[in-house]
């Protein structure tokens, strides 16, 4: 089946881009999630979205290579709970409603990134 890849069917690099500017601004937002963003400077914002977005096209199937650090030593120390992680979930599927995703990506997206629950949610 000559299917195309995730990151092509999210729109490539630009989609992600577009989907990490909208994300990333409901989670500084937050009332519970904001602190995770408090007290950083402009640049290491600037420089996480980035790697968030590259980190995106790299793990849906696009031509880029994520040069960040992997997830758990991205976030280990930082006491994300369960409860934040839900309220990521929201977040997240509040983004892909905005931007129209289609109900099959948004179950991928969702798919790939409950697998990366446990590298991130401290226990
Ligand atoms: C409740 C959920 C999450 C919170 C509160 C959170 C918070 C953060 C924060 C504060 C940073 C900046 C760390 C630093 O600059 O040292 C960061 C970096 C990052 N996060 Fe998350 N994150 C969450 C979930 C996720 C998820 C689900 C993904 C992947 C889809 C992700 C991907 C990344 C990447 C790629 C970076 C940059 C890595 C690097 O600096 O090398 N995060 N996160």
């Amino acid at each position: 089946m000559d299917k195309k890849s995730l990151y092509d069917r999210l729109g490539g690099y630009d989609g992600l881009a577009v989907f990490v500017n909208d994300l990333l601004p409901r989670l500084q937002g937050d009332d519970q999630l904001g602190r995770f963003w408090q007290n950083r400077g402009d640049d290491g914002v600037a420089r996480e979205k980035q790697l968030l977005i590259d980190y995106l096209c790299s793990v849906t199937g696009g031509p880029v290579y994520y040069t960040g650090r992997d997830m758990k030593t991205t976030h280990i120390g930082m006491k994300i709970s369960d409860n934040d992680w839900s309220i990521f979930l929201q977040h997240a599927g509040a983004t892909m409603e905005a931007l129209q995703v289609p109900k099959q990506e948004c179950d991928e997206v969702v798919a790939f990134v409950l697998t990366l629950k446990n590298d991130i949610v401290e226990p």
